[in-house]
């Protein structure tokens, strides 16, 4: 059993035990046991109401149990749930024109988790590498930028350059190469490789502690790839979807990528689900057989992804996260707390460095924040994330703010 640095009730650990049991241990959570969510707040299963700073890894955007998506989901559950792709549905013919058009792209291939959109993002780049730029088959090369979380499968591991991730799961798969995060002239030199058909990048590297590269990088990057006929993949599964203050994270600088990855709050937390965008060019290399998913496209995915991203539009989400991103950066900075060293971030995807000589400091702070009322993590080690649900109102960001100037009295 995980010894805790606070004291825990006996429900709460009989949970915890029941877990730790039968569970896997591929996780550290937080000691608290959740039973339900509404909006910003969760609750656990001895009542206390916490406010949630972590939103499923940014993929509750809308809020917990946003009452929109919920009677989308459940009317669509109780009506068709999947067909699979053997047959046309009406949903999923909706749900390509509507997202297509959303966002700007002539084709939508749909997947479930994250990490099997970015699967297929690379399938299409390498695709579209041998049919259309002409590399030799077998020789395709993609960049990666270094620290970067695409996500666990063994291929997207072979490209992680953080070891508790990728150590002890070889062999790895061929065929990447890396160049540091937020760095143009590397990216210059390694883009000038003609077997080379794609950078994969994140806009801001979220599960490496919130990096946020220079202003004019995407924009940077983005051309310095077309340049070299090189494809632009932008993984916004983190940061898009209003997470930063804008629909995508590209947006900030007028990118637009060739290929677009979304998850997570693309179903407002319901249920996995993940999209490829793409031009015809790039989505055609792909024919019947070749890639697909049981579960991506369904109907029930279909019909609740639409939802989700109305209510992002409805609800002027990336306004939202926009202003009271800047007013939870310029709050934080004015406290000048000798414990935080930075505090980063665009809209509402942000992070503080803490700066202490105990290495679990960020540790005991999530745990402080915990019994004060606020569920966040630590990300590798001095950074953590605050990522609240961007249906926060100001009072709400404020009282949230309170509790972490109250809790950084832990850092003494
Ligand atoms: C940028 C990015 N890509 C991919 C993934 C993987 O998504 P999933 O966990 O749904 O497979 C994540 C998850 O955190 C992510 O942040």
């Amino acid at each position: 059993m995980t010894n805790y640095p606070v004291t825990i009730d006996e429900l709460t650990l009989s949970h915890i035990r029941k877990e730790e049991q039968f569970g896997a241990h591929n996780y550290h959570p937080l000691p608290v046991v959740l039973n339900k969510g509404e909006g910003v707040f969760v609750w656990d299963v001895t009542g206390r109401k916490f406010f949630d700073f972590l939103s499923g890894y940014s993929a509750v955007n809308q809020g917990h149990c946003h009452p929109k998506i919920i009677d989308v989901f459940v009317d669509q559950a109780r009506t068709l749930t999947l067909t699979s792709r053997a047959f046309h549905s009406e949903k999923f013919a909706e749900y390509t024109a509507y997202i297509t058009s959303l966002f700007g792209f002539d084709k939508v291939l749909p997947m479930n988790g994250g990490v099997e959109a970015v699967e297929t993002a690379i399938k299409l780049a390498r695709r579209w590498g041998y049919k259309v730029k002409g590399v030799a088959d077998g020789r395709a090369k993609i960049i990666t930028a270094a620290e970067n979380f695409h996500g666990r499968t063994l291929n997207v591991i072979s490209f992680s350059s953080d070891p508790v991730a990728k150590d002890g799961f070889g062999p790895y798969m061929e065929g990447y190469l890396s160049v540091p995060f937020n760095d143009l002239p590397a990216l210059k030199q390694v883009v000038q490789d003609p077997d080379v058909v794609a950078f994969l990048v994140e806009p801001i590297q979220g599960e490496a502690g919130v990096v946020v590269p220079d202003e004019g990088y995407l924009r940077e990057a983005a051309a310095i790839s077309k340049e070299a006929n090189v494809l632009f993949i932008a993984d916004e599964i983190q940061t898009g979807l209003a997470r930063t203050g804008r629909m995508l994270a590209c947006d900030h600088e007028d990118v637009r990528p060739d290929i677009l990855i979304l998850g997570k709050a693309l179903s407002g937390g319901t249920m996995p689900v993940s999209a490829v965008l793409a031009d015809d060019e790039i989505m055609l290399g792909i024919q019947p057989g070749e890639h697909g998913s049981t579960f991506g496209g369904s109907p029930l995915a279909a019909a609740t992804a639409m939802a989700a991203l109305q209510v992002l539009i409805d609800e002027n989400l990336s306004e939202n996260a926009d202003r009271l991103g800047k007013l939870f950066r310029e709050t934080i900075e004015s406290w000048q707390h000798p414990h935080i060293a930075q505090v980063r971030g665009k809209g509402l995807l942000n992070a503080i460095v803490i700066n202490h000589d105990d290495d679990k400091a960020a540790e005991l702070l999530c745990y402080k924040l915990l019994e004060n009322g606020l569920l966040a993590k630590p990300t590798h080690g001095d950074k953590i994330r605050f990522a609240p649900p961007l249906v926060i109102t100001e009072e709400e960001l404020q009282n949230a703010l309170n509790i972490i100037k109250d809790s950084l009295s832990v850092l003494q």
